[in-house]
């Protein structure tokens, strides 16, 4: 039996939405594979939002008010958490979870699938027909996840349009048309080109992106990034947590800036805030300045070196020095 599941608003201000949790057909030819596709919800997630605004346009698909279904993308910086909300959203529906790159390299035979020849053991060949990624994925209840929908070339993303739009479908060269099926949800995540150059990617074809219900995926502010460093590092002393925490906002807040001449070029991803910046706090506990050293090692580094100069000024801004150690309780 499927179960049902509540999602809260974390501002408090909506009501729970309870939904019903995906089953997967045992009938189903890829069964067990399937299955095990269904993602484990991460204990380190905090929904800063995102997953009740999921929940809330899958009650509204369920409700069928509307005729062509809503296919949500995230759209948003660097490692601002779109792949992972998507994830989560697969795991706590228990939906196989189906992640597609869709990189320049990608070609719609990839997606839709070919012809394959093999030796039929009498010296002669055979063909037979083998579905690509997408077609794999929509033969059961699954999320499929486009990431990067703005680094696919225009020929792939055409392959696409049927699926996407009232026509529901994809029509495979052997005849067949595979349906969307009403227990698999297609989303996508992009980066926005219109700031800052993201190399691989372009402006979305317009006839391509009406097909999508686009939602922008901010920066996360300050309480939320505490928030999930406090909930994932449970021993991390507070005054690390908000001066991390004050770093990514105002290393973010200089990247969107107007003013080219003192902004950043590069964002402080949740990559760097939640598993680089601790891991050089633990490497040098016993530093004088160890958040000084992480900074030095775990964020600089990873930067191009004309940015250096906008990302110490922060630093000056904020830190000065970091704060007394040991990082651990
Ligand atoms: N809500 C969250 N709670 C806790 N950790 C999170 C959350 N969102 C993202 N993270 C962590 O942040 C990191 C980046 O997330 P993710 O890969 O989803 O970013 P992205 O937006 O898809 O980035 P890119 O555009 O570079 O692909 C991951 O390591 C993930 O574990
Ligand atoms: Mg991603």
């Amino acid at each position: 039996m499927s179960e049902k599941i509540t999602f809260t608003d974390p501002t408090g201000e909506g009501k729970p939405i309870e939904l019903e949790t995906f089953k997967v057909p045992s009938s189903l030819s890829d069964y067990e594979q399937r299955k095990s596709k269904i993602p484990k919800p991460d204990p380190h997630y905090v929904d800063l939002g995102m997953l009740y605004r999921l929940a809330a346009i899958e009650r509204v698909r369920r409700s069928g008010v509307t005729d062509t279904p809503l296919h949500v993308a995230l759209r948003g910086h660097m490692g601002t958490g779109k792949d992972h909300d998507l994830e989560q959203f697969a795991a706590r529906l228990k939906l196989p979870y189906y992640r597609i790159p869709l990189t320049g390299e990608v070609r719609d035979i990839t997606l839709i699938g070919s012809v394959k020849l093999h030796g039929d053991g009498k010296g002669g060949t055979e063909s037979h027909w083998e579905d690509g990624d997408i077609t794999r994925a929509l033969r059961g209840p699954a999320l499929v996840n486009l990431s990067e929908l703005n680094a696919a070339g225009a020929e792939t993303l055409f392959a696409l349009h049927g699926l996407l739009d009232r026509y529901q479908a994809i029509d495979l060269p052997t005849g067949e048309t595979v349906r969307l099926r009403d227990d698999t949800r297609v989303f996508g995540t992009l980066n926005p080109t219109d700031l800052r150059d993201y190399a691989g990617t372009q402006t979305l074809n317009k006839a391509f992106a009406d097909r999508w219900v686009i939602w922008e995926k901010v920066f996360p502010d300050a309480d939320q990034i505490e928030a999930m460093l406090s909930h994932r590092y449970t021993a991390l002393k507070a005054p690390f947590i908000t001066t991390i925490s004050r770093l990514a906002v105002e290393v973010n807040e200089s990247f969107t800036s107007s003013d080219a001449r003192t902004r950043v070029g590069t964002p402080m991803s949740l990559r760097t805030v939640l598993d680089r910046v601790p891991a050089g706090l633990w490497m040098y506990a016993d530093a004088d300045d160890p958040l000084r050293r992480s900074w030095e090692e775990f964020v600089l580094s990873h930067i191009d070196p004309f940015d250096r100069d906008h990302y110490e000024t922060v630093w000056s801004a904020v830190a000065r020095t970091g704060p007394e150690g040991p990082p651990f309780e």
